[in-house]
This record gives C-alpha cells, sequence and structure tokens, in this order.
C-alpha cells in the first residue's frame, strides 16, 4: 500500500466518525418537544410551587398522582365549579393544553398561569409523571 492511500484511508475514517457523532447527537436531542426532561421539569416546577405542592394543597391543589386523574378530585380542595365539571381527564396531551393556556381550555378557571415554551412544558409534565406518581 503506498502512503497515498494509506492517507485516503484515514481520512475516510475520521470523516466516519464525525458523522457518527453528528448522528448521535442528532438522536439525543430528538424532536423538539416530544420527550420531556424530568431533572429540568424540577427547576421550572418552582415556578408551579408559589401555588402548588406534590402533597399539600395550597392556593391550587395537590399534585400527587395528578398524570392520569380526573381534573377537580383532590378531597379538600376549593376547585372553580367550571374545573370541578369539567370531565377533564390530565391526560399528558389535556395538561400541555392546560399548561398553554388555562383560560383556553376552562374559561373560569381560578389557576392564572401560562407555560408558553413547549419545550418546558414537556419537561414539567415529565417531571410530574416520575415525581408525583
Ligand atoms: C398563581 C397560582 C398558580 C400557579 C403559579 C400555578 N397554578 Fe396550577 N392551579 C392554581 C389554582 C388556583 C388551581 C385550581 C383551578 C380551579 O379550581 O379552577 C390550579 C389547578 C391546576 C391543575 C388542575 C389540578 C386538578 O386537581 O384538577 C393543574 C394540573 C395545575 N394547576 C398545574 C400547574 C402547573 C404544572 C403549574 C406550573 C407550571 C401551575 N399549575 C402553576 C394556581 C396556580
Amino acid at each position: 500500500m503506498n502512503v497515498w492511500s494509506y492517507f485516503v484511508r484515514l481520512r475516510s475514517t475520521a470523516s466516519l466518525a464525525v458523522a457518527a457523532v453528528a448522528l448521535a447527537l442528532l438522536c439525543a436531542a430528538g424532536p423538539a418537544g416530544a420527550t420531556g426532561d424530568a431533572a429540568r421539569g424540577q427547576t421550572l416546577y418552582k415556578g408551579c410551587a408559589d401555588c402548588h405542592s406534590i402533597a399539600e394543597n395550597g392556593v391550587g391543589p395537590m399534585h400527587k398522582g395528578v398524570v392520569g386523574r380526573k381534573a377537580g378530585s383532590v378531597p379538600g380542595y376549593d376547585y372553580s365549579p367550571d374545573l370541578k365539571n369539567s370531565g377533564i381527564v390530565w391526560t399528558e396531551d389535556n395538561l400541555d393544553k392546560w399548561l398553554t393556556g388555562p383560560q383556553a381550555m376552562v374559561p373560569e378557571t381560578k389557576m392564572f398561569f401560562d407555560v408558553p415554551d413547549a419545550q418546558d412544558r414537556a419537561d414539567i409534565i415529565a417531571y410530574l409523571k416520575e415525581k408525583a406518581r
């Protein structure tokens, strides 16, 4: 093998490695908004914690078991009649809609807080799924 062909081989191995790294990075990033990062969600949840906690009712109802439960169903919490009678079940999709704009979903609700960024919402929901079971 002459020196030149050795050089060409080296180069193609190197670019393959670059391509592999790029592909790995792409896969790790995933499609935007599809997967949430619970660790990041935990930090973002601090914004909710002015009114909510996982285990106790406060200004807002506790979040224990919220993913999958019926809206307005925490005992001892005084919900707005509209949320209580909404028939909503807190699927991930419904939580995403809720956090986008509670008033758009339940006009007379008394939660006035929204999360405009889709990735932030996905991360918060991932956190609730993991920590508020
Ligand atoms: C300023 C106070 C406040 C903040 C901040 C807030 N909420 Fe709320 N939240 C409320 C109130 C009040 C209700 C009850 C609404 C009603 O009865 O209409 C509520 C209700 C909810 C419900 C419905 C729960 C159930 O039992 O049906 C969910 C889910 C929820 N909030 C999630 C969040 C998340 C996640 C955040 C942070 C991104 C957040 N909230 C931030 C006040 C707040």
